[in-house]
């Protein structure tokens, strides 16, 4: 990895740290209201994951729906700088693709990334692809839609990655609609215990 993106990355641990102490402390009605103060990130197990899959697989055309504050974003952008490949990532709230724009400047990937701020029900329709690579991490709900609008835009082999499969709890049911639904879809699939759990598919 890039020392410069390895050090912006950096940069996120003592935030992660102490929201991670902070979430503990409180309910999850509390956690709804207010989960839009935190980085809510996949971590470095998944991050090394995707960063691996990106390399391997070569993918060229890297899609994420949920920036937040540009964690993943960092580690993908890193991924595609190997793969002469960019980034689309697709982020609700403005403030969160403002300060990810921010750290992928400073970490000096800023060119391979296109940050687009909206709703990713809305903006998924009007991207052209193929992609090869896609990252799905909005809120949960939202995962199956989302496929569905992906689907047709995947080129053949192209990898999609879920996360949290298995955590938090609160999220089970959605994560367990996700999974049915892309396994009546054209994928090899299988959930790998990294992280929060990450569902791997690859299209046929
Ligand atoms: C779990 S966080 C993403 C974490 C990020 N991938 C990381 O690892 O650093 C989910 C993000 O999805 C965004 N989001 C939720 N619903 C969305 C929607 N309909 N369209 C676009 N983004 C959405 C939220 O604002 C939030 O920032």
């Amino acid at each position: 990895m890039d020392e410069a993106v390895r050090k912006v990355i950096s940069e996120y641990e003592p935030r992660l740290a102490a929201e991670t102490a902070l979430m503990q402390s409180i309910d999850a009605s509390q956690m709804r209201a207010r989960r839009d103060e935190f980085l809510l990130p996949i971590g470095p197990d998944t991050a090394q994951v995707l960063h691996t899959l990106i390399k391997s697989a070569k993918s060229r055309s890297i899609l994420e729906v949920g920036t937040s504050y540009g964690y993943s974003t960092l580690w993908l952008a890193d991924a595609a700088r190997h793969t002469d490949g960019r980034v689309v990532s697709l982020e609700l709230a403005p403030h969160k693709a403002q300060f990810a724009r921010a750290s992928l400047a400073r970490a000096g990937v800023a060119d391979r990334v296109d940050i687009q701020v909206g709703n990713a029900l809305e903006t998924l329709p009007r991207l052209a692809g193929p992609f090869d690579f896609v990252l799905l991490d909005l809120w949960k709900d939202l995962y199956v839609a989302c496929l569905d609008l992906i689907y047709p835009k995947l080129a053949p082999g192209a990898f999609v990655v879920a996360d949290n499969m298995t955590y938090p709890e609160v999220v089970r049911a959605d994560a367990a609609r996700y999974q049915r639904r892309i396994r009546q879809l054209e994928f090899d699939t299988v959930l790998l215990p990294i992280g929060s759990g990450i569902e791997v598919s690859r299209r046929r």
